[in-house]
């Protein structure tokens, strides 16, 4: 096992701030390592990152081996709910019961069902927008980019809008626990609490929606049938808070960032304002460029070779999507947010392979809906750079404010 002394600290306030120099440098000197700090091993380019999401060997249920190993026998109960709603996300189970539980998923989250959402996130974008101001600072994050995939994820799932406050603050404290390290009791405490109060919740709804049916994703759940199969109960509310987060905070940072690359890009700005065809790739090449996942974890189950190394069992890796994104060898320039960019190799930041991003499409539609909208609203967006800033977590890219001179008006 190769371990050397580096600079590989990525949560210093300079790589918090920006990871790439640092990423950059580790995935050109030490492009598959085990890094002692993170005690995982690290993949960083994109030739080996893109086929390690593909290959099954590296596991992605990383809950089992926690709750077998490391999880007390005497902890406290609401502790317990929270890894077994957490080995019930499929994003934590890996094929062959992956396919299983993605097929009945997806069956309430087809690219048809999102399409029919656009109407009304236009209307919560507007919503949103019109209380901006006209023009002058704004927190774009706190006012807008943050509120809009809550709003949308609790109306998908049928959460009533007095509940939403509820909803939002068990999904910021259950967010320290999922995207920070697994390690921090304090955190879980805090995350268990918030988990127990959530599924006791839509326990609530799913008795409600399973009697009377409504438009909305926990009655698709329910109703979601494959050859004789459903998902229990269980399964449609671990479901319901792997949705709350995958459509939440990730969302939340791809708009951020996206509209933090179009402020330092003001040509990109303005082509993007004019042309839905830019607008769209703007939101794509926002996710190859400063996508919301840095790292995506997996474990080892048996030992195996791969890029010329031996991994052993119970070692953690970390795959870099965000290192991958930006590798020379495959992208042009690669440190320029150039949205109609010659190569169209698919970048990673959705992920590739079986767990390839659910909400990828919706995604897609809410930051573009929400970019669209801010464009149209102001003709000059300019983020204050100095006071922009992001969590301080190791695997994913989460912007906490971007305050913004805004200005003019976008389109008549
Ligand atoms: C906004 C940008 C988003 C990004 C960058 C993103 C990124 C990702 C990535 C990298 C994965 C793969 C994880 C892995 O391989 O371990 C993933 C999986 C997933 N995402 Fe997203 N996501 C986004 C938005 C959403 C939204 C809006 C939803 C739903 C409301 C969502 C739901 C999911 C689900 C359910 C999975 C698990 C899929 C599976 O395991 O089969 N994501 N996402």
């Amino acid at each position: 096992m190769v371990t050397t002394e580096r600079d590989d600290n990525l949560l210093t306030d300079e790589a918090v701030r920006d990871p790439y120099p640092l990423l950059d440098r580790l995935r050109e000197t030490a492009p598959v390592h085990y890094n002692d700090r993170y005690r995982s091993w690290m993949l960083l380019r994109y030739e080996h990152v893109a086929p390690a999401l593909k290959e099954l060997r590296f596991r992605s249920d990383r809950i089992t081996p926690f709750i077998e190993n490391r999880l007390e026998a005497d902890a406290p109960d609401d502790v317990v709910t929270t890894f077994r709603v957490l080995q019930g996300w499929m994003v934590f189970v890996d094929p062959p019961k992956h396919a299983r539980l993605r097929k009945l998923v997806s069956r309430a989250f087809t690219p048809r069902a999102i399409a029919a959402l656009e109407g009304r996130i236009t209307e919560i974008v507007e919503e949103l927008v019109g209380k901006l101001p006209r023009e002058g600072e704004v927190d774009l994050v706190r006012e807008f980019a943050y509120p809009l995939p809550a709003i949308v994820i609790a109306e998908m799932l049928g959460v009533p809008p007095e509940d939403r406050d509820l909803f939002k603050s068990w999904s910021d404290d259950l967010s320290a626990l999922v995207f920070g390290e697994l390690e921090d009791d304090a955190r879980h405490t805090r995350a268990a609490a918030s988990m127990v109060a959530l599924v006791e919740y839509l326990e609530q709804l799913c008795h409600r929606y399973s009697a009377a049916p409504d438009d909305n994703i926990i009655s698709a759940l329910v109703q979601a049938r494959e050859g004789g199969d459903a998902l229990t109960q269980d399964e449609v509310i671990a479901t319901c808070v792997l949705l709350l987060f995958g459509g939440h905070e990730t969302t939340t940072s791809l708009i951020g960032n996206a509209v933090l690359a179009l402020s330092h890009a003001p040509e990109v700005q303005r082509r993007a304002r004019n042309s839905e065809r830019v607008l769209r790739l703007a939101v794509e090449e926002a996710v190859r460029f400063d996508g919301p996942a840095k790292f995506v974890p997996r474990v080892i189950e048996e030992p195996f070779e791969f890029a010329g190394q031996a991994f052993e069992p119970g070692q953690r890796v970390l795959l870099s999507l965000a290192a991958a994104n930006r590798d020379p060898r495959v992208y042009d320039d690669p440190e320029t947010f150039r949205p109609e960019r010659d190569s169209l190799q698919q970048h990673v930041g959705y992920g590739l392979g079986p767990h390839y991003c659910l909400g990828a499409p919706l995604a897609r539609l809410e930051v573009r809906l929400a970019l669209e909208a801010l464009l149209g609203a102001y003709g000059h967006i300019t983020a204050i750079d100095s006071d922009v800033s992001w969590a301080p977590v190791l695997l994913n890219r989460v912007i906490r404010t971007l305050p913004a001179e805004v200005a003019g008006v976008g389109r008549a």
